[in-house]
């Protein structure tokens, strides 16, 4: 009998089942227990970084360790090692606490590590990730017709969309690049946009000065004046006007910029109308906040995080286009070797990725399990949260800089609390609580955001009492 050529499986990697078990009954345990740690201790980072890196230097990646200490070390040190956004006491940045059907999403994703590139390696996932897009683009109010996908974030989505208003003003476009184009593109956002927009002008080509960043209403909105004058000018200089792009949900103050006047603009001017609705699309969830977004159904594409108020694990983004097949021209290829090659169907040859992660089902499971009350539920939730957290201060001598009916509240303290600065700077590090500070119409504000879907009224009193403090 002739000797089997191959080793065995190399136990670090692929252990037997009976040690997987083992180990992941004990990491189970030890994530629930961290999280309580979490929720109940300091919402900054008290990791001594110093002591981190020596650790990291001294590690021999040519001795190996033995998983479950290497386990150990990893969750311990991410336990003092992070922002805590599972916090309830996290009103930061548009960064949730995960919802668990997204976190269960993950781990079934992780067993089976589907390819998402092609219908024919995926063909369950690929199609329940067109449902949760035409799902949503229904609710949008976008129609049936509607298609996109999932990204990784808002950015690519957004990068997305500049694609597509660039392939959809010129057929010279795809083969040529910008040089088809009679003069400059430019493209325009509110100057309180998010400003990644730079970097995608940047990526794509176009150059950071395509971005034109109109200035707002005094209350956060983009000035509609201000960008019919910013359009007339360019054309006026030769440039070529391409997209306007609506923010629903500024990442600063929560402001909504107006949806049907922007609207009604790109369509006098003929320009691509997106809407970056990062953040703020969430509220398409609920009933009672769904009205504030009057004007989204006009979009021709739309970015939506799913990992923001969706509250899904990082990296998942949903794009939704009203013209699919703009997306087809954008990102067509051609090859031999993948299994299948469906122009309007197949991820890899609809979107900027090729490899990709079955992202949808983190929210496809809040989707079903919740549904779209639970969802508007939890929205509305945080509403409510800012709600009572505005009260609180409005009593104790603060100022509202911002008018969102949404969660998040631009305040600016009473003099003697010192400057916002400083103050957050005090907040922050005593780990009582977690805001930002920021600038609203030329005023140093406080911004708090209810990210966290378990915050709880005592949570609200803590961050009141930590941002009363006085020195
Ligand atoms: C309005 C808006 N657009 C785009 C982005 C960028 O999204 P991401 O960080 O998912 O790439 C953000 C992030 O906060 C945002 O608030």
């Amino acid at each position: 009998m002739s000797q089997n050529p191959l080793r065995d499986p190399i136990a670090a990697l692929f252990p037997t089942a009976s040690d997987r078990h083992r180990v992941e009954q004990w990491l189970n345990g030890e994530l629930q227990r961290a999280l309580l740690r979490i929720q109940s201790g300091p919402v900054t980072p008290t990791l001594d970084m110093a002591a981190f890196r020596a650790e990291l230097e001294a590690f021999d990646f040519d001795k190996p360790q033995p998983l479950d200490g290497l386990l150990r070390w990893t969750t311990e040190r991410l336990e003092h090692g992070i922002v805590q956004m599972t916090n309830p006491r996290y009103f930061g940045l548009f960064n949730p606490s995960p919802s668990f059907p997204a976190q269960c999403a993950d781990r079934i994703t992780s067993l089976f590590n589907p390819q998402l590139a092609s219908s024919a390696s995926s063909p369950m996932p690929v199609e329940l990730e067109r449902q949760v897009i035409r799902a949503v683009a229904r609710r949008a109010g976008l129609g049936n017709e509607a298609s996109g996908h999932f990204a990784t974030g808002g950015s690519e989505a957004n990068y997305t969309a500049l694609l597509c208003a660039l392939t959809a003003a010129h057929p010279g476009f795809a083969a040529d690049g910008v040089r088809v184009f009679a003069g400059p593109v430019k493209f325009y956002t509110s100057r309180d946009c998010h400003i990644a927009w730079l970097k995608i002008a940047h990526q794509a080509g176009v150059g950071r000065a395509a971005l034109r960043l109109v200035g707002t209403d005094g209350r956060g909105r983009m000035d509609t004046q201000a960008l019919k004058q910013a359009i007339a000018e360019d054309r006026a200089q030769g440039a070529v006007p391409l997209m306007v792009v609506a923010t629903a949900g500024t990442t600063g103050a929560g402001m909504i910029d107006p949806l049907s006047a922007c609207a009604d603009i790109s369509q006098q001017e003929g320009l691509w109308y997106h809407i970056d609705a990062a953040w703020g699309g969430a509220a398409l969830a609920s009933n009672r906040l769904r009205p504030l977004l009057t004007g989204i159904e006009r979009a021709d594409s739309l970015t939506i995080d799913a990992h923001k108020w969706f509250a899904t694990t990082m990296g998942c983004a949903l794009f939704i286009t009203r013209r699919g097949a703009l997306l087809s021209e954008a990102f067509h290829a051609s090859t031999s070797f993948m299994p299948s090659s469906v122009s309007d169907v197949d991820p890899y040859l609809n979107s900027v990725q090729w490899s990709r992660r079955f992202l949808g089902l983190r929210l496809f499971l809040a989707l079903a399990a919740a549904g779209w009350e639970g969802l508007g539920a939890h929205v509305e939730r945080s509403v409510d949260v800012i709600e009572r957290v505005r009260e609180l201060l409005v009593c104790t001598g603060w100022t509202v800089a911002n008018e969102s009916a949404l969660a998040v509240l631009d305040v600016v303290p009473p003099a003697e609390l010192g400057n916002v600065r400083s103050l957050v700077r005090r907040v922050v590090a005593s780990g009582r609580a977690w805001v930002a500070p920021t600038t609203f119409e030329g005023r140093d504000v406080v911004r708090i955001c209810a990210t966290n879907g378990e915050t709880t009224l005592e949570d609200v009193n803590a961050l009141v009492a930590a941002l009363n403090e006085r020195v």
